[in-house]
Order: structure tokens, then sequence, then C-alpha cells
């Protein structure tokens, strides 16, 4: 990897660590490869980025149903969708090696052997008849969800790219099999917009044609689509046509209620990982600029996903007309804009810093003006300039720019 590009990485895994985005799991006992916590801020930032794709996809539509599925399932789901026969990764010297992890569910001699789900996709597939059932949705239609999947990768590296249990965000879109190509496609127009909706910086996305015996076994048609990480041009997500392989290996099938007609539905999958994608946004978001002559550092992030939409501060922390005022406006703005921070600790410049390195888009300051004249100024974290604003406005003038 050049030295540049090292060195992002590196600024960004310390960044994460040092302001409560991530931390390396276990680190108490030595830490433990392919393990990641989310921390304060981490937590709002993943949940911002899920939010928008359930909103995106699930919510503002009519043909895409929500679903919340087990983890661990009935071990003969992992037989019939391919996993326990194929979910391999090649070893040296042509054996491979199943990535599923074990775990043994009930006690003593009637314990059996069941796995963590590797791909959140399975509880959708075995919940089509529920689905069916509740909902009479007609073709095409979707399920959506959002859950951890677990993986015994050999190799787990680059820091939340490739772990061994992440998030997945993972539609299945059931279509007639003659429409195949017309959903694949409209599917990959989906992602990408919802992608640069959310700060991805296109010009580091990359579409791979993914060959055939490199295919995943149910596959066959799959789009990669890569982005550029410092570590190389790697996997985001993937766009793959799983025909009708899941559907008719759990022996499922749909009833058209109007024709009469039966049929097996194919599915196009839009298949993102969340972690990757937090990857991929602080590589798109990490800046460095000069401000008076001092470098910083900050995450220039759309503000629907940034952790905290906009903190306040008291000009001094020993000044208490400044801390009492700063106090009021701050309970004012959180009743209405709940991801808003009070923070007095250090000095005015070391907070903006920690702001700018949370990616907080701006920053209210309490001076004495205020306590004269009932104005505040507002900082913008991209062009570091201040604008005063009555404290009668700032919420309409805050909720405008974040919207
Ligand atoms: N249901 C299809 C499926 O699981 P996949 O390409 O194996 O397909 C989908 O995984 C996405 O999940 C990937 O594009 C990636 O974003 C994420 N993902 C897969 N393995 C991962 C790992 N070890 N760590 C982090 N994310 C991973």
């Amino acid at each position: 990897m050049p030295k540049e590009e090292n060195d992002l990485m590196e600024k960004i895994v310390s960044l994460c660590k040092r302001r409560g985005f991530v931390f390396p799991s276990s680190e108490v006992h030595g830490g433990f490869a392919g393990f990641y916590d989310y921390g304060h801020y981490g937590v709002a930032f993943s949940t911002n980025i899920k939010d928008s794709w359930w909103k995106e996809f699930v919510e503002t539509r009519i043909d895409i149903y929500g679903l919340n599925s087990s983890i661990i399932l009935n071990p003969k789901v992992w037989e019939k969708s391919g996993h326990v026969a194929s979910f391999s990764d090649p070893m040296e010297g042509g054996s491979g090696f199943n990535v599923m992890f074990k775990t043994s569910v009930g006690a003593g001699e009637e314990a059996t052997t069941a796995y963590l789900r590797p791909e959140t996709a399975q509880g959708i597939f075995i919940n089509f008849k529920n689905t069916v059932d509740a909902y009479h949705p007609k073709l095409p239609f979707g399920v959506a969800q959002i859950g951890k999947a677990f993986r015994n990768e050999i190799a787990p590296r680059d820091f939340l790219f490739r772990q061994r249990e992440f998030e997945q965000m993972e539609i299945e879109y059931f279509i007639r099999p003659e429409d195949w190509e017309k959903y694949f496609e409209y599917w990959r127009v989906e992602m990408l917009h919802w992608l640069e909706s959310i700060g991805i910086e296109m010009k580091k996305v990359h579409e791979l044609e993914v060959p055939e015996n490199e295919r995943a076994h149910y596959s066959k048609r799959t789009v990669d689509f890569e982005f550029d990480f410092p570590f190389g041009r790697k996997e985001l997500f993937g766009l793959a046509y799983r025909t009708d392989f899941d559907l008719k290996n759990h022996g499922l099938d749909y009833l058209d209620e109007e024709t009469g007609e039966k049929l097996v539905p194919h599915v196009i999958e839009p298949s993102l990982g969340v972690d990757r994608m937090i990857l991929a946004i602080l590589v798109s978001a990490y800046t460095e600029d000069k401000l008076g002559g001092e470098a910083r550092t900050f995450l220039k992030l759309a503000p629907a996903i940034a952790p905290v939409k906009v903190a306040v501060f008291p000009l001094l922390k020993n000044k208490p007309e400044l801390v009492k005022k700063a106090r009021e406006v701050f309970t004012a703005v959180k009743g209405e804009i709940p991801a808003c921070e009070f923070d007095d600790n250090g000095n005015i410049g070391k907070r903006y810093r920690r702001q700018d390195e949370i990616g907080t888009p701006f920053c209210v300051t309490i001076d004495f003006d205020t306590l004269k004249d009932d104005t505040v100024t507002v900082r913008d974290r991209d062009t570091a300039e201040q604008e005063r604003i009555k404290v009668s406005d700032l919420k309409k003038y805050i909720h405008e720019k974040i919207q």
C-alpha cells in the first residue's frame, strides 16, 4: 500500500478510537481479531445509515416489507441453501474451510449442531410463505432485513472491512423470471442513487462483472460494486441474480391470486455490509485543511448521517451567566433536535476541533453579545465561517440546514 494511503487508514482507525466511534473488541484482554465494538458516536452513525436505508427502501415504498428474523435457524436451512456444502474459503492444498460458525443448541445428548447465520438473506427466504399469507403482495415485491451476520474468516483484516461479525442490509426482491434483467438494472440504479445520497465519493465506486467461476453458488449474475479503499479497490456491496435457487430448495412457491397461476419467483438481491459502508463513508468524508495557519481534521459527513447535528457551547466555562444561558439554549435545541450536544470542556478551540473530528455540521456559541441581544454565533464545519443568528431563529435555521 502506498505510504499516503497507509497513513490515511491509520489516521481513520486512530480517529475512530480517539473520538469514540469504533474500539477494537476485547482490548483489555489482548484484543480479538475480526471483532470491533462501536462507541457512542459509532452507534449513532451506523444507526443513521441504517435508518436512511430503511426509509429509502422500506418506509417510503409500498412493495417492500420489513423483517427481523432469528440469527440461529434450523440447521436444515443451511443444508438446503447450499451453505453447508459450498460456503467455504479455499485453503492451501485445494481443500475448503467452511466459514460458518458452529454452535450447539440444547443440552447433553439432545444437543444439535447449528450455525450463526452467514447472511441475513435465508431468514427472508424461509419466511416467504408467511410474508405472502400475511400481506398478499403481488409480484414484484421485496423483503428487507438489517442484522448481524457471522463468518469465520480465515484472514480478517483492514479494520471494519473484513470482520468475523458484521452487519448486513439485504433486500430479496421477488420477480417473475422473465423480468430479471429489467429488475437487475433497476436495483443497480437504485443502489447507486442511495450511495450518493449518503455521501459516498462516487468517483471511487466501480462496477465489476463477477465471472461465473467466482460467483457464489446461488448466483447467475453478480455485479460487485467496488470502492477505492486506502488498501485497494475492494467490494463494497453486491447485486446478485439468485434465480429461484433458494425458494426452490426450500420447497416454496407463489400463487397468483388473480390468475390462479403457480410459480416459483426469481430473486434480485442487493446486499450491503453496514460496516463496509461506514468505512467507505469515513474514507470519503475524512478531510484535512489549514485554518488560520493550523492543520485541522474534519469529517465532511452529510448532516443526515452525522452522529451529532449541532453542539452548543458557552464561550467561557468559568462565567456562570454564559454557562446558564448556554444550558438554556442547549435544552431548547435538544428538545427539537435530539442529536445535540453541550460541551464546555477545554477551550473553545479544542471544542471546535473535537466536533470537527466527529463531523458535527454546526457549533453554536453563547458569548457576551448573547446576553445583550439574544444572538448566538453558528459556525459551519466545512467553511469554519460564523454567522450571528437570533436565538429565536436558531432551531428553524439548523433544522433547514440538516434536512
Ligand atoms: N446474501 C448475499 C451475501 O451475503 P456477500 O457478497 O457474501 O453476499 C454481502 O456479502 C455484503 O456483506 C458484502 O458486499 C459486504 O458488504 C458484506 N460483508 C461480507 N463479508 C463481510 C465481512 N467479513 N466483513 C464485513 N462485511 C462483510
